[in-house]
C-alpha cells in the first residue's frame, strides 16, 4: 500500500520540478546532506536501532532518494504524533522545512556526492542527553528469558541487583529491547529492600506477586517503555535517585509467540555528572483519576473519558507520556489555573500504539497549587478502527493485556522553585553538548 502510494509521490515530485535550481551552490551529501540525516533519520536507521535498513552513507541515502522523500514529505518518517501547533518538545523528531528544501533540492538535482574527506563520522546514537554519550552502566537481564511458542502473552518480572555502592543519581534512562520482534513493553520500578530477589522470570499469576506488591518501593514508575520510546532525560541540575545497592525490578510484557524463542533485554543509566540538588519525582494518572463515568468501551462505540486530578502544591513540569492500547484514537491534555489559565500539555490527534514517547517540555512547566490537570482520550471500538483486536468488537475494560485498554499519563516532575519559567532547557542543552565535546565526555 505505502509502496503504492510511493509510486505516485514520485511521479508527482519528477512532475513538479518547483525547486529552484540555482546552478552556482550545487547542494553535496557530505556538505549538506549527510548532516540532516545523521541528526533526524540515523539514531534509528543504524545497526542495532529499529529502523530496518541504514541511512548512514551516500549509497544508503541515495538509493532510497525518492522513498525518502516521499516519506519525509507525508511527515511519516520521522515519527511524530504530538501536533506541534498546540504544543513543541525538546525530544521533537521533526525536520525543519529549510532542511526538507535542501534535501529534495540534492534530490532533484543529480545527489551530488561532494568530497569524502568531509565524511562525518561520529554517528549520533540516540536521542538522549546527548547523542553522542555512552551509558555510565548497563544492567542486562541476569539470564535469558525463554518466551515459549504457545500463542500466550506473557508478563513477567525480574530483578536485576545494581550492586551500586552509594546513592547516585540518574541524568538519563534508556531500554534497549533484546528480542524487538516480542518484547511489546517493560515498565522499570526500583526496590531497595533487596526482598524480591531470584525472580527471573516469574509471572504475574504466581501467588508471590501479591507478597511482593506488599513491599514498598523506592520507585514504582522510574520509566516506561513502549515502541517508540527513546532514553528519557532530565534537565541538567535534576536526577532520578538510584539508592545506594538499588535492585531494577523488570516488568515485561512479550507479545504472543508461536516458536520458543529468548529474550535477555538491558537498561542503560547515564549519570549525572554535575550538582544535583533537585529531585525527580513522577505523577501518573491513571484509569481510576477518570471522573465522567466508568471505564468500560461498550462494543460498536467510539467513547471519551475525562482525567481530572488538582494539583496541591506548585510543581514544575518535565515531561508528559500519554498511554492507550490499539483502541486510542486522540489523547489531549491540559493543565487549568484557579484563575482559569490554561497550559497546553499534550495533543496527539491520531494515536499511534507504535509510537509512544515521553514528550519532553522545552522548558519547566510550572503548575501552581490548586490547578487541575484534565485529560481527554478518544477510543474507537468500531469495526472503522482498523487495529481494533476484536472483530466484531467486544466490550473493552481496563487490563494489562494488549487487547484491554488503559488511559494514562505520566508526569515527570520537580517542585517549583522560584525562577523555573526562565530556565530555557534547549539552550542548556546545547551549552552541554558543546562543553562534552571540549572535555570528551561522551
Ligand atoms: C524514531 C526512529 C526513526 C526515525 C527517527 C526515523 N525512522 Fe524511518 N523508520 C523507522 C522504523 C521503525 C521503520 C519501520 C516501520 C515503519 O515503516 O513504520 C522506518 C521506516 C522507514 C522507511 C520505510 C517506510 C516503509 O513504508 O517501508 C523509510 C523510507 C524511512 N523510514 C526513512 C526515514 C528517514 C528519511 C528518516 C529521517 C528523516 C527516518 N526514517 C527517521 C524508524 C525511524
Amino acid at each position: 500500500m505505502f509502496r503504492t502510494f510511493c509510486t505516485i509521490a514520485i511521479v508527482v515530485l519528477h512532475a513538479n520540478q518547483a525547486f529552484t535550481q540555482d546552478q552556482e551552490s550545487v547542494l553535496t551529501f557530505y556538505e549538506d546532506i549527510q548532516p540532516i540525516i545523521h541528526t533526524h533519520c540515523t539514531p534509528c536507521h543504524q545497526p542495532g536501532k529499529s529502523g530496518p535498513f541504514d541511512l548512514i552513507t551516500y549509497e544508503d541515502v541515495a538509493k532510497r532518494a525518492d522513498f525518502i522523500s516521499y516519506v519525509t514529505a507525508t511527515k511519516y518518517m520521522p515519527p511524530w504524533q504530538a501536533d506541534p501547533s498546540y504544543r513543541t518538545f525538546l525530544n521533537e523528531r521533526i525536520v525543519p522545512e529549510e532542511e526538507l528544501e535542501k534535501l529534495y533540492k540534492w534530490i532533484s538535482t543529480g545527489l551530488t556526492k561532494g568530497d569524502e574527506k568531509n565524511k562525518h563520522k561520529d554517528l549520533p546514537t540516540n536521542f538522549g542527553p546527548n547523542p553522542y554519550r555512552k551509558p555510565d552502566v548497563s544492567y542486562r537481564m541476569t539470564k535469558p528469558f525463554n518466551i515459549p511458542g504457545n500463542q500466550t502473552e506473557e508478563f513477567r518480572f525480574f530483578n536485576i541487583p545494581t550492586n551500586l555502592p552509594e546513592d547516585t543519581y540518574v541524568e538519563a534512562i534508556e531500554f534497549i529491547p533484546d528480542n524487538k520482534r516480542y518484547v511489546h513493553h517493560s515498565r522499570i520500578m526500583a526496590d531497595t529492600t533487596n526482598e524480591i530477589r531470584g525472580i527471573d522470570g516469574l509471572s504475574e499469576t504466581d501467588p508471590k506477586v501479591y507478597d511482593y506488591q506488599t513491599k514498598p518501593l523506592s520507585d514504582e514508575f522510574m520509566y516506561g517503555w513502549v515502541p517508540g520510546n527513546f532514553p528519557v532525560f532530565y534537565p541538567p541540575g535534576t536526577g532520578k535517585k538510584l539508592y545506594a545497592n538499588t535492585d531494577i525490578i523488570l516488568n515485561m510484557h512479550y507479545a504472543p509467540s508461536s516458536v520458543d524463542t529468548t529474550d535477555q533485554s538491558t537498561i542503560n543509566f547515564y549519570f549525572n555528572k554535575g550538582k544535583v540538588d533537585r529531585e525527580v519525582y513522577t505523577l501518573g494518572l491513571v484509569e481510576r483519576h477518570i471522573v465522567d463515568k466508568f471505564f468500560l468501551i461498550k462494543a460498536n462505540t467510539r467513547e471519551s473519558f475525562r482525567i481530572e486530578y488538582e494539583i496541591e502544591n506548585d510543581i514544575s513540569l518535565i515531561s508528559v507520556q500519554p498511554h492507550m492500547h490499539y483502541l486510542g484514537e486522540s489523547f489531549i491534555a491540559h493543565a487549568i489555573t484557579k484563575d482559569s489559565v490554561e497550559i497546553p500539555l499534550i495533543n496527539i490527534p491520531s494515536w499511534d500504539f507504535n509510537w509512544q514517547t515521553t514528550y519532553q517540555f522545552k522548558e519547566l512547566v510550572k503548575v501552581p497549587a490548586g490547578s487541575r490537570i484534565i485529560a481527554k482520550a478518544v477510543f474507537d471500538n468500531t469495526m472503522g478502527n482498523p487495529l481494533n483486536p476484536y472483530i466484531p468488537p467486544r466490550d473493552v475494560t481496563y487490563g494489562w493485556g494488549t487487547k484491554d485498554e488503559m488511559m494514562n499519563l505520566i508526569m515527570y516532575y520537580v517542585k517549583y522553585r522560584e525562577g523555573d519559567e526562565e530556565i530555557d532547557l534547549v539552550k542548556l542543552r546545547k551549552e552541554k553538548f558543546e562543553s562534552s565535546k571540549v572535555t570528551g565526555d561522551q
